[in-house]
């Protein structure tokens, strides 16, 4: 099995995440609006790589909103899914916010996307609000939070 590592993404992985964000993400998201997210946020941005390809696979793309951590955005390449990649971007994540001092941390995911809300319940985060139209094509979104 491929051996992967996490590690903090650097300005040379956008173009990757980007095409991993448009790839996996029902999204709306240019590649403009994820090199600025990364520019305020890279802090916050980690990836996936396979190393013996020498690819990013997944990649978790954190942010800071209303004074605590948040999700922008999180995707694992299809045929890499269910190998608890997704697992440890997000569990590096938290150990990154907490060494900043935030204690929790929020998300939104599309009421549809049932793949993600059970890995996001599986990860211990619990629904606290619907944002009724909150996506561009009209979809509600469930507000999800966790404390870390
Ligand atoms: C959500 C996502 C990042 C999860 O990544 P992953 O690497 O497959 O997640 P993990 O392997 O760490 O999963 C951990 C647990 O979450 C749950 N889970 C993850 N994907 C699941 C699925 N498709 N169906 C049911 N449970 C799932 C399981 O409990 C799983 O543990 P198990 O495999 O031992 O049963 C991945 O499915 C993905 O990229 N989806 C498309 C993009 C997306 O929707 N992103 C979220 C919106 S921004």
């Amino acid at each position: 099995m491929a051996s992967i590592e996490v590690r903090h993404a650097e300005e040379k992985d956008l173009l990757a995440i980007t095409k991993l964000w448009q790839r996996n993400i029902k999204t709306i998201n240019t590649a403009t609006d994820i090199a600025n997210l990364y520019r305020y946020f890279g802090r916050y941005f980690l990836i996936a790589v396979d190393t013996e390809r020498g690819e990013a696979v997944g990649f978790v793309a954190g942010a800071v909103r209303d004074g605590h951590g948040h999700i922008s955005g999180i995707a694992v390449e299809r045929e890499y899914r269910r190998r608890g990649i997704g697992s440890a971007l997000i569990t590096n994540l938290y150990d990154v916010l907490r060494k900043d001092g935030f204690k929790r941390i929020t998300l939104e995911v599309r009421k549809s996307n049932s793949n993600a809300i059970r890995f996001y319940e599986r990860q211990g985060f619990k629904p606290c609000t619907v944002i009724n139209g909150y996506y561009a094509d009209g979809e509600d979104a469930i507000v999800y939070e966790k404390d870390i």
